[in-house]
């Protein structure tokens, strides 16, 4: 044992439940706490009006304008600082290169500016990303080969930042796992005039399985088919490989870091948040909404619980903050 631990004392000089006896100690003892402003609102956007149920995700929706405008005026009355703008894209706009994405008049700026017309102080999260706008699913175009296309892709994705950066959007957030990709958006973000844009990278992205629910509410899913995104997002095995992606993404000017899934990769959130002196993010994802909202559902956990207890998690590994489908309830 070290010098520090040698005179902590034994029992019974020591009993570790006398700062857990009441409720009072216990907060005063607190090591982390969750509040609305650790929470980022991750949201799916349709056309038309109103609101759409999601089969794989009990209690999350498709939102019209309409009701976008209404969830970001909720969201800003509950202090929650941002939302993330996910497209469900209509099958008759989606191509091999994704063009859509590229739209000035395109569902996603549409939905920045209603979203900051509704509440001028939640932050719009946009991601710079292919696949809700391919016709084959993935998140960038293809060669020859049928591989995504590194390069050709990257820009691409810049040209996209450029659309969202002047539709309004306060943060880009690059979930591709291309690689160049946040300096180059830096680059063509700063080029335009664009300096004040924050890149929130996704950049510990790992190929999850837990992503299941969100291809189903984007309509990724059937395009996909059985194809996978091994050959750009992270091999789960790796988190020495996560380390040097967060690296490297920093040194291209990236603002914030994001690491996704979230609760099967706390390791990776707390070694991000050890490592750098950036903030540190984590993607509490479909996969992991669906699990405890079908568990609850079915009378096996408490959910309001089980929810505060992994948001809390994620603060404790050293998150400074949690995308999550529950965080208006939260
Ligand atoms: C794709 C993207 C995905 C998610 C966010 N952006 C899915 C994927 O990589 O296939 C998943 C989020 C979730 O599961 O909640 N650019």
């Amino acid at each position: 044992m070290s010098d520090a631990f040698s005179n902590l004392g034994a029992f019974p000089s020591t009993r570790m439940r006398r700062l857990r006896s009441g409720s009072s100690i216990r907060r005063m003892v607190a090591e982390s706490g969750l509040s609305a402003s650790d929470l980022i609102w991750p949201v799916f956007v349709k056309e038309g009006t109103g609101r759409e149920a999601i089969a794989s995700m009990p209690g999350v929706f498709r939102l019209g304008l309409d009701a976008l405008g209404e969830a970001a005026h909720r969201a800003q009355a509950l202090g929650i600082p941002a939302m993330a703008l996910f497209p469900a894209t209509a099958l008759e706009l989606k191509t091999a290169d994704g063009r859509e994405a590229l739209n000035a008049e395109g569902l996603i700026p549409r939905a920045i500016a209603a979203l900051k017309s509704a509440a001028p102080e939640v932050l719009a999260v946009a991601d710079a990303a292919l696949d809700p706008y391919t016709t084959h699913g993935q998140d960038g175009v293809l060669d020859s080969r049928g591989e995504v296309a590194n390069d050709e892709t990257v820009e691409i994705l810049v040209r996209q930042s450029l659309v969202l950066a002047a539709a309004g959007a306060d943060i880009v957030a690059p979930s591709d796992m291309m690689d160049g990709r946040v300096g180059a958006i830096r680059r063509g973000l700063e080029g335009a005039g664009f300096s004040r844009v924050k890149i929130m990278s996704y950049a510990a992205k790992y190929a999850s399985a837990f992503y299941g629910p969100f291809r189903d509410a984007v309509g990724s899913a059937a395009a996909l088919g059985g194809g996978g995104k091994r050959s750009y997002q992270m091999d789960p095995s790796n988190l020495r490989e996560a380390v040097r992606e967060m690296a490297l993404d920093l040194a291209e000017g990236a603002d914030m870091l994001l690491v996704k899934p979230g609760m099967p990769y706390l390791d990776v959130v707390r070694e991000a948040s050890r490592l750098f002196p950036a903030p540190v993010f984590a993607y509490q994802v479909s996969g992991e909404y669906a699990m405890l909202r079908f568990a609850a559902d079915a009378g096996c956990l408490d959910l309001r619980a089980c929810v505060l207890e992994s948001l809390l998690a994620f603060k404790r590994a050293g998150a400074r903050g949690v995308l999550t489908y529950f965080a208006p309830q939260a």
